[in-house]
């Protein structure tokens, strides 16, 4: 079982020049497969759960599940609560135990983001659990419907605010990339990475991993980023999977002998995440 807390887990990338991938899981199956995928290749784990899996399920059913699969692990699990707008869902998160959590309030002007996150880290830190904010804006589908302007660009002032004044653990950064398929090449703003790396001393984490090439995702480690949030090749292999299983075996399938090579296919995509993050070996 892991006794490493995520900040030490970060701090480990940080120095080690790799960094700790980060997956959107919605059920047991994606999520044991991320898990095993990672155990696999001995790489430490970040499972994200967003706030909209619990429309379907309750926080308690979702979290207790993937403390336990973090529990039963031979590699560090964190079990961490993705893009939560709402400082109420992320006190209950922490009320429930998970050990991270997310508050994004980068949709609202600096002095409210920073209200939100001050209030959601002292609450947080009091139960020694980790917390990650935003600064500047993830393109693409969000938490409060998309943002799909221009001015998406972090600032280094408003990340050297918020941080100073909050004492938050990491911080996403808005430099270019979008939650979702990228429709043309990422362009993403190596050069404001590195400022706003030199600026700060937190974990930089990169929002919107799917189709980055995996070059760029590497030169952003280089210049600070230290957790990669990955979500929508998870969820469309694996519902890309059930659907050609599903035909394969035609009528009257067995849940179980349908998630057996479904599974295998997410977790190879997991395993190449991992790869392009290089903590294979790092656990
Ligand atoms: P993608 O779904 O674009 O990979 O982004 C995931 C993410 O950033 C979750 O916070």
């Amino acid at each position: 079982m892991n006794t490493k807390t995520l900040k030490q887990l970060l701090q480990e990338a940080d120095a080690g020049g790799y960094a700790i991938n980060a997956f959107n899981f919605t059920d047991v199956w994606d999520m044991l497969s991320i898990v095993e995928a990672a155990e696999e290749e001995k790489a430490p784990v970040i499972l994200m759960a967003h706030p909209e899996n619990f429309t379907q399920e309750s926080m308690g059913i979702c979290g207790a599940m993937a403390l336990q699969a973090a529990k039963e692990a031979s590699v560090p699990v964190i079990l961490h609560l993705d893009h939560s707008n709402s400082v109420d869902v992320c006190k209950a998160a922490i009320d429930f135990g998970f050990p991270s959590v997310m508050i994004d309030a980068s949709a609202h002007p600096l002095e409210e983001n920073i209200r939100r996150v001050k209030e959601v880290v002292d609450y947080a830190h009091s139960a020694g659990v980790f917390v990650e904010a935003e600064m500047g804006r993830i393109k693409g589908g969000g938490i409060e419907g998309g943002y799909y302007g221009k001015d998406f660009l972090a600032q280094v002032s408003d990340c050297v605010a918020l941080v100073e004044s909050t004492g938050v653990d990491s911080l996403a950064v808005g430099i270019g990339t979008a939650h979702g398929f990228y429709t043309e090449k990422p362009e993403l703003n190596f050069e404001r990475l590195a400022e706003i790396n030199e600026s700060v001393s937190i974990p930089l984490v990169l929002h919107g991993g799917t189709g980055v090439p995996r070059e760029d995702v590497q030169k952003g480690i280089k210049r600070g980023l230290n957790k990669i949030n990955v979500g929508t090749c998870i969820a469309a292999t694996y519902m890309n999977g059930m659907r050609d299983e599903l035909i394969r075996f035609g009528e009257n399938a067995f849940t179980i002998d349908i998630v057996g090579p479904v599974k295998e296919r997410v977790k190879a995509v997991v395993k190449d995440w991992i790869g392009v993050c290089m903590s294979a070996g790092k656990a």
